[in-house]
């Protein structure tokens, strides 16, 4: 597969690569991408054909949408690619409407996203985070209008709970009106919550699933040794950075063993194993890879072309499978057949759970 394998991002009619390239390494001081490299990073994925490239006006303070609006215009790129951008997070210290998924930060936040990048619309504007206030009519609204004005040509929704993303989508298509077409939500081998309840709501509401994080943060790509609670290793989780080093559990370590035989198998780097499994998951649009070098950039466009046999698949779900929890431990085929007098029913594709 390469980056032209192109796909729709949900049931819409947007044409995305099977890897999006995350920017959010661009312009961070310690653990991102010197100027040159992050220039480097988006000219070699644009070259090997890819047109999905994911941003925040939150990155870097703005500097990530600056060198992305930079490097878009020298080169004359704007129409080819897919912009995407996101809102949510506050920008003024002290200004409450400066942040949040209001209508007012919302028109805040895009006229800044569009400065910075030089362009007049932006091809998919994701809500950053649930804000837990915010009516999701109002996110509807707003969201929906910049549509119809042309600032925007479609939105999604990120880092929320799966009702919520499903409310806007269902209130959305009840009122025939512009909607979510995708989630973006962390996923990988060591973060799989989203199969729980994102995963079927995604299916259900025809909504593309972009993981962010697939390497969760790099753990995945095998550069950390455990040391006793912590880790030796260096990289974005051994300093300062926005996601602290959670990774490094028993569960995780754990994980990271049955990557490294089936990558031992493949004769892989353990990063090309781990975002192949990512972009193989039932529901997976195309995942966000991040990279602060530009040799991870092309270790990670080469996991297009790295198949996970089925065992290979069942060594790294078994590892890395979630407990199960309620309500869904009820939901085994031996209660479906009690529910069915003894009968195994399928379902119709997409109402399953
Ligand atoms: N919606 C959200 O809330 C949200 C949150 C986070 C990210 N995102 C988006 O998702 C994108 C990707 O997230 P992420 O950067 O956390 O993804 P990731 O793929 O989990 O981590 C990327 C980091 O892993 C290391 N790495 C990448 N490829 C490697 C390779 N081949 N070999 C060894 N190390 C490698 C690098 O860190 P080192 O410097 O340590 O080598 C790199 O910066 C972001 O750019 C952003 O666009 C969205």
């Amino acid at each position: 597969m390469s980056l032209t394998a192109f796909r729709t991002l949900g049931r819409s009619g947007l044409v995305v690569s099977p890897l999006a390239l995350g920017t959010m390494t661009f312009g961070t001081p310690r653990w991102g991408s010197a100027d040159d490299v992050s220039e480097a990073i988006f000219h070699d994925y644009v070259d090997a054909g890819g047109n999905f490239i994911d941003t925040a006006d939150v990155y870097a303070g703005g500097r990530s949408e600056t060198l992305l609006g930079d490097y878009v215009a020298a080169r004359r790129l704007r129409d080819q690619l897919v912009l995407a951008t996101k809102f949510t997070f506050n920008a003024q210290p002290g200004n409450p409407n400066a942040g949040g998924n209001g209508r007012k930060n919302i028109h805040r936040a895009l006229e800044g996203s569009l400065r910075r990048l030089q362009t007049d619309y932006i091809d998919f504007y994701w809500l950053h985070a649930w804000d837990m206030v915010t009516p999701v009519e109002e996110v509807l609204q707003t969201l929906g209008d910049l549509v119809r004005a042309g600032k925007i040509r479609y939105f999604g929704v990120s880092d929320m709970p799966a009702w919520y993303a499903t409310q806007a989508a269902t209130l959305a298509a009840a009122h025939a009106v512009p909607g979510p077409i995708a989630m973006q939500v962390e996923y990988s081998l060591v973060e799989r919550s989203i199969e729980r309840e994102h995963v079927p709501a995604a299916r259900a509401c025809g909504l593309g699933i972009v993981p962010w994080s697939p390497l969760a943060a790099g753990f995945l790509a095998g550069k950390y040794e455990r040391d006793g609670a912590g880790a030796t290793g260096e990289g974005r989780l051994s300093g300062p950075n926005p996601f602290g080093n959670q990774k490094f559990t028993d569960r995780n370590w754990q994980v990271l063993e049955a990557l490294r035989t089936v990558a031992g198998q493949l004769d892989r780097p353990l990063a090309q194993v781990a975002l192949a499994w990512a972009v193989a998951q039932p529901g997976v649009a195309a995942p966000i890879i991040g990279a602060s070098k530009l040799a991870q950039l092309h270790d990670n466009l080469a996991a297009l072309d790295v198949r996970l046999s089925p065992e290979q698949m069942r060594v790294l779900n078994e590892a890395s499978a979630l407990e199960v929890v309620f309500p869904y431990g009820i939901a085994s085929p031996a209660v479906n057949r009690g529910i069915f007098g003894g009968h195994t029913v399928q379902g119709w594709p997409g109402t399953q759970g």
